[in-house]
């Protein structure tokens, strides 16, 4: 692996709900064969989103096999926490904190991105990386009310890997499934790679400091 892809998987490693796959890609080409790039992306119908209600925490319940295994190497306990810039020159734009908990080395780590929003599309930027795309293609419960409760967010370049997540403002899902919601990805047109599929992410309230009842 050249200097550049360590770099990157290295700011990757904690990128969480992201896909850094736009430069990932070189990890994948080497380590996954070329069976899991794309050579085309899906190109789903967007929901409209109220930025101000998709603000707060959001778990990671589970993520696609790539992504997990090139740059969430033992994380668990993913969380990001959005806040929704109201002024200034990044007016609109959604201030990402991603946080993680890494099993093997014991360390927290914590990334600030920029989640910019260019109508019903996004892209998810880190200082020294490329932007990468970041698009909600689910979104379940009441904004208003709930301020969502589930979202689903797909990642795809051309020539890139693909990737989804799946978030949840509970660290379990609420009310849908797994299978559920791949079907529902299928339906947009949205087929995962057999060694693509989600991998669910470790959410235990112990391990992840949550216990507090
Ligand atoms: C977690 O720590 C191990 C051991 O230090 C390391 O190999 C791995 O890349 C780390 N994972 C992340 C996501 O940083
Ligand atoms: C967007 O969500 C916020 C927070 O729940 C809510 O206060 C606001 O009324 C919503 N806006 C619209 C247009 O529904």
């Amino acid at each position: 692996m050249g200097r550049v892809s360590a770099h990157v998987l290295w700011l990757c490693a904690v990128l969480a709900m992201v896909a850094c796959f736009g430069v990932g890609a070189q990890a994948g080409r080497t380590q996954a064969g070329r069976t899991l790039l794309q050579s085309t992306c899906a190109n789903p119908a967007l929901p409209d989103v109220n930025l101000t209600a998709y603000a707060g925490v959001w778990y990671q319940i589970g993520a696609t096999a790539v992504q997990k295994s090139f740059t969430e190497t033992d994380a668990v306990c993913i969380s990001g926490r959005y806040s929704l810039i109201t002024s200034g020159p990044n007016n609109n734009a959604i201030r990402i904190r991603l946080d993680s908990y890494n099993t093997s080395s014991g360390d927290y780590s914590a990334l600030i991105g920029l989640l910019n929003v260019n109508g019903r599309s996004f892209n998810l930027q880190f200082p020294g990386l490329p932007a990468s795309d970041y698009r909600i293609i689910y979104l379940k419960g009441d904004p208003i009310k709930d301020r969502y409760k589930t979202a689903m967010t797909y990642s795809c370049t051309t020539g890139s890997t693909q990737a989804i997540n799946i978030l949840s403002r509970k660290p379990t899902l609420d009310g849908d499934t797994i299978a559920e919601l791949v079907a529902y990805a299928q339906s947009l047109g949205i087929t995962l790679e057999a060694n693509n599929q989600i991998v669910l992410t470790p959410q235990d309230a112990i391990t992840c400091g949550r216990n507090d009842d």
